[in-house]
């Protein structure tokens, strides 16, 4: 039978550089909460998750200062340089046959039904996959502005078959693990761990999840993230 355990991984050891804060992002507090709090509060009411495992940078000063802190469901690690090797550290604590839940720390406002629905579709598929949205912006491609004073448009790309990733994504532990290192050796940059699967040659499904599942990156993110978890009723304005 299939193993049907489920580990959620939290990478949570970024600097949050593009927020010109000193505080990293997740730990920028919003009403009450920080960011990170809210993330883990949505991943550790869902029963179908037995364990997360958040990995948080080596000179982290504020985790063990979070009302989850020593939640029994809750392991710590530390990361690395980049997102996929923190996610790479968390993987391995947990166990092979496992499927990892990837959640970014700095995605407060995704909701329970689409973590649900992602979780129910990869169950059904046997598959793994992401949540994502589709694209309705016109996306334009740059030339390489290296060279040039401003940026300058070099085509349009065809939306048709496009999708703006998003997470929690899915996968079996011991497949994320396998294509991670693979990437790793041949320096491929991962931004997630889709890109990892692609490039052994999987092809995920992509799960459509709501718009409010954003990443909070920005300054200017943080009034969006607020109105949306005030939405969900996690806070009050
Ligand atoms: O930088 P970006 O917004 O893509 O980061 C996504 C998530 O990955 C964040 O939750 C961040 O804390 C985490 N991260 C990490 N280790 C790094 C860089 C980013 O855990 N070295």
């Amino acid at each position: 039978m299939n193993n049907r355990n489920i580990v959620a991984i939290v990478p949570a050891a970024g600097s949050g550089q593009r927020m010109q804060s000193t505080l990293p992002k997740q730990y920028i507090k919003i009403g009450q909460s920080t960011i990170l709090e809210y993330t883990l509060q949505k991943l550790l009411s869902l029963p179908l998750i037995s364990q997360i495992i958040v990995v948080i940078s080596r000179d982290d000063r504020y985790f063990s200062t979070l009302s989850v802190a020593n939640h029994p469901k809750i392991t710590l690690t530390y990361g690395g340089d980049t997102r996929s090797d923190s996610v790479f550290a968390g993987l391995l604590l947990a166990d092979d046959d496992s499927w990892a839940l990837v959640h970014d720390a700095a995605r407060p406002c995704v909701s329970h039904h689409d973590i649900e629905q992602l979780i129910k579709t990869v169950f059904a598929q046997n598959q793994g996959g992401i949540l994502a949205t589709k694209v309705t912006d016109t996306i334009k491609k740059s030339l390489d502005h290296s060279q040039l004073p401003l940026p300058q448009i070099a085509q349009t790309c065809d939306r048709q078959q496009l999708w703006a990733a998003a997470t929690p994504q899915m996968f079996k532990v011991k497949l994320l693990k396998e294509c991670i290192h693979k990437a790793k050796l041949q320096k491929i940059a991962l931004t997630d761990e889709a890109s990892a699967v692609e490039f052994c040659g999987g092809h995920p499904l992509l799960v459509e999840c709501q718009r409010d599942n954003i990443k909070v990156t920005q300054k200017e993110d943080i009034p969006l993230a607020k109105l949306y978890l005030y939405e969900q009723g996690y806070i009050e304005i």
